[in-house]
């Protein structure tokens, strides 16, 4: 079942197919209004199930649009809405969608809530957030890299900085598979997970750990930086004074490559993570990234029912 979990388990040609195929669909959409389906219309007849236990704007606007533009349709409801939100198991959940919808999109806290539905739904799953990761983030982020400099990102090397959460996750799954140096400037005690940690090394990814802001970004050609408090947790004094020497502001973001680029997954909190100046500043790509959620979610999800 082509379930779309994890960078981890991916190979390269098929992340490949995915990100060709949203680069090429994104320039064949120049001038069409948005509403209007794809030409060709791959996922007509189809539905996709979008489950939320969190908040979303880029996700389900994306995934929703996508399904739109593929000529499919899509069902979009909050886990409290359901039987979920009540006790009804997820292995039931699973059975029953897997018997009236295509496929299911799931952004859950737990990621073993994931790895549960994709068991038992006998349809394509896709992670849209866990605790754990956000592929489809991530695939957004390398697609805007790819089309900004003009090609595919291997042998680039990437900075994150802040928090080990899940985009850091994800964004080490991706570097090894795909081929593009990492380094993380994470303060002690918010390492990213370090089974994706294990896992990456094993497979030959270039990924570096530093406890220096500075060191992390040295003549990278990407920055990367995600909110310091995830959804789901508490507000802490002793986090944010953690995090603080990693914020990416105009200094640090001197000390990286000459022109290089910033991403930041959204939603921001200026001040905090990075500086207005950076954000909104012309080196910062956020926008072409939040849009490409659209373009890469395509690709995803032909990639899932086996149109690539
Ligand atoms: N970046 C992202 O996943 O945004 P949403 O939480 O708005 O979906
Ligand atoms: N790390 C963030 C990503 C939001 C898109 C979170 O989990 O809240």
């Amino acid at each position: 079942m082509p379930h779309f979990l994890d960078l981890a388990g991916a190979k390269a040609a098929g992340l490949r197919l995915i990100l060709d195929e949203a680069h090429r669909r994104k320039a064949a959409r120049i001038g069409i209004p948005r509403g209007t389906p794809d030409a060709d219309a791959p996922l007509a007849g189809h539905t996709l199930a979008m489950i939320f236990e969190k908040p979303s704007t880029r996700t389900r606007f994306s995934f929703d649009m996508a399904m739109r533009q593929l000529g499919g349709t899509s069902i979009v409801t909050s886990a409290g809405d359901m039987q979920l939100g009540r006790g009804e198991t997820v292995e039931d959940t699973a059975r029953v969608l897997g018997r009236m919808v295509d496929a299911v999109m799931i952004r859950t806290n737990s990621h073993a809530t994931l790895e549960t539905l994709a068991e038992n739904a006998g349809v394509p799953v896709i992670n849209a957030l866990t605790d754990i990761s956000h592929p489809c983030q991530v695939m957004a982020d390398i697609m805007t890299i790819e089309e900004t400099t003009g090609k595919p990102v291997a042998g680039s090397t990437w900075a994150y900085l802040g928090d080990g959460n899940n985009m850091a996750n994800s964004l080490i799954e991706a570097a090894s598979v795909l081929g593009f140096d990492l380094r993380l400037g994470v303060p002690h005690g918010y390492d990213p997970d370090q089974a994706v940690i294990a896992t990456a090394c094993a497979r030959g990814g270039s990924i570096d750990l530093v406890r220096s802001a500075a060191a992390a970004v040295e003549a990278a050609d990407v920055i990367v930086t995600d909110t310091w408090l995830s959804m789901g947790q508490k507000d802490s004094k002793e986090k944010l004074g953690a995090m603080l020497p990693f914020q990416v502001n105009d200094s640090l973001m001197a000390k990286a490559a000459p022109g290089a680029l910033f991403l930041h997954c959204l939603p921001a909190h200026r001040g905090e993570e990075v500086t207005a100046s950076v954000i909104d500043g012309p080196q910062s790509l956020v926008w072409d990234e939040a849009e490409n959620r659209l373009h890469v979610q395509k690709a995803i999800l032909l990639w899932c029912f086996g149109k690539l």
